[in-house]
């Protein structure tokens, strides 16, 4: 029997808008013992977790519970994230003590996943391919989810050739940039993200041939600039304001992936960001025949060996690159992981790698 004294993080109040981390989670240290595991338990030690923005919708309030992708986490529940566990203690088939999983678990040192929690199964040789396992949670969420909203929802190909891409320098959309110019060899790449260091990079690193800072007070002029011979795919990440910019720039049959809106998130009931498409571009849908797609990426689970099978060779032949931050986090700092996505604070995929006292 072995006795651990972990530090796990709860929801105590589902959040309203401008997330408020200490009223909306706290932090419980419970005492966990090997021995209540049961049949198909796993006991995971978690070494990083993957900071994504959708984990602010399972919290909010004012998500409608019954249209959300997935139930809500609610007020008692753990808060769930993915993440790069270690299996401590294996009581399931297939899964050794040690193994090193991919799972979406929780905000905990440790914690006991049971068989119904388990999503994500561990991808072996990915991990013995790339060695780092952070790469896993990079390319393994948000990498495929640049995959398939561009390729398959998006249906880019090289034929298209101008592809914007919102939120361009975060963890999806420096891997659809390039993915956008290093693959398909897309003429015009326009990146927009909210600074110049992000602007910079997107020239740099992901192949944008335009990067607008959509901060700056000529973004306007800018984006219809960059968008002159209109738009073939939006790859739309943020919502509000961009998304009704593109819809005025469509070229007929152009082609809308619905990813997220991360500018509404926080700000659900639409005081800050413009959550509704004007008049003027909606008439731009039937107008232009234009097709909005939105996608869960575990929607596309079934064909996660092809995309794998195209992303590491890409990988590997250096076609794309994984940009991420990693940042060094005691438990009781975890939350503020949260935090940084909303005020732009990270460049890439942010990863939160947990420091255990
Ligand atoms: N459909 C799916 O299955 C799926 C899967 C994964 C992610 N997503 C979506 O993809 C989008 C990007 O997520 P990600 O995981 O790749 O994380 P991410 O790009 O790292 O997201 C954080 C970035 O979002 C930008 N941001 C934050 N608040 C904003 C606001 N109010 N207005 C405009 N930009 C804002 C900031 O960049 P700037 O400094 O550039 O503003 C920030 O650095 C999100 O909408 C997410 O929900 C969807």
């Amino acid at each position: 029997m072995t006795k651990y004294s972990a530090k796990q993080w709860f929801v105590k109040e589902r959040s309203g808008d401008n997330i408020n981390v200490e009223e909306t989670f706290e932090l419980v240290t419970k005492e966990l013992s090997t021995d209540d595991l049961k049949e198909g338990d796993l006991f995971l030690k978690a070494h990083f977790f993957s900071n994504d923005p959708t984990q602010r919708i399972w919290v909010n309030k004012d998500s409608v519970k019954e249209r959300l992708y997935r139930a809500p986490i609610e007020k008692g529940d753990l808060m769930e994230a993915y993440g790069i566990y270690e299996v401590i203690e294996s009581r399931r088939t297939g899964y050794e003590n040690g193994d090193f999983v991919l799972a979406r678990a929780f905000w905990a040192d440790y914690c006991t996943l049971t068989p119904i929690d388990l999503t994500i199964d561990p991808g072996a040789t990915l991990t013995k391919i790339m060695g780092d396992p952070t790469d896993f949670l990079t390319l393994g969420i948000t990498g495929i989810t640049a995959y398939f909203g561009l390729l398959t929802v998006g249906a880019a190909t090289s034929k298209d050739s101008t592809v914007v891409v919102s939120v361009a320098a975060g963890a999806t959309g420096s891997v659809v940039c390039q993915i956008a110019k290093n693959v398909l060899g897309i003429k015009n790449v326009v990146g927009i993200a909210g600074s110049d260091a992000k602007c910079e990079l997107l020239k740099k690193s992901c192949g944008c041939d335009y990067a607008l800072n959509y901060r700056s007070p000529t973004f306007k002029q800018d984006f219809e600039e960059a968008t002159k011979d209109d738009i073939d795919v939006y790859f739309d990440n943020v919502g509000g304001e961009i998304l009704d910019m593109a819809l005025l720039r469509m070229k007929e049959y152009g082609r809308i992936v619905s990813c997220g809106a991360i500018s509404m998130y926080d700000d659900m009931k639409g005081g800050k960001a413009s959550a509704g498409i004007s008049r003027e571009a909606w008439s731009q849908v039937y107008c232009h025949k234009v097709r909005i797609e939105g996608f869960i990426v575990i929607q596309f689970a079934d064909q996660l060996p092809k995309a794998l099978a195209d992303l590491v060779p890409w990988l590997m032949e250096g076609k794309i690159h994984l940009i991420k931050e990693i940042w060094d986090a005691r438990m009781e700092d975890v939350p503020q992981g949260m935090l940084k996505l909303f005020k732009g604070e990270n460049t890439g995929k942010l990863i939160t790698k947990i420091i255990h006292s």
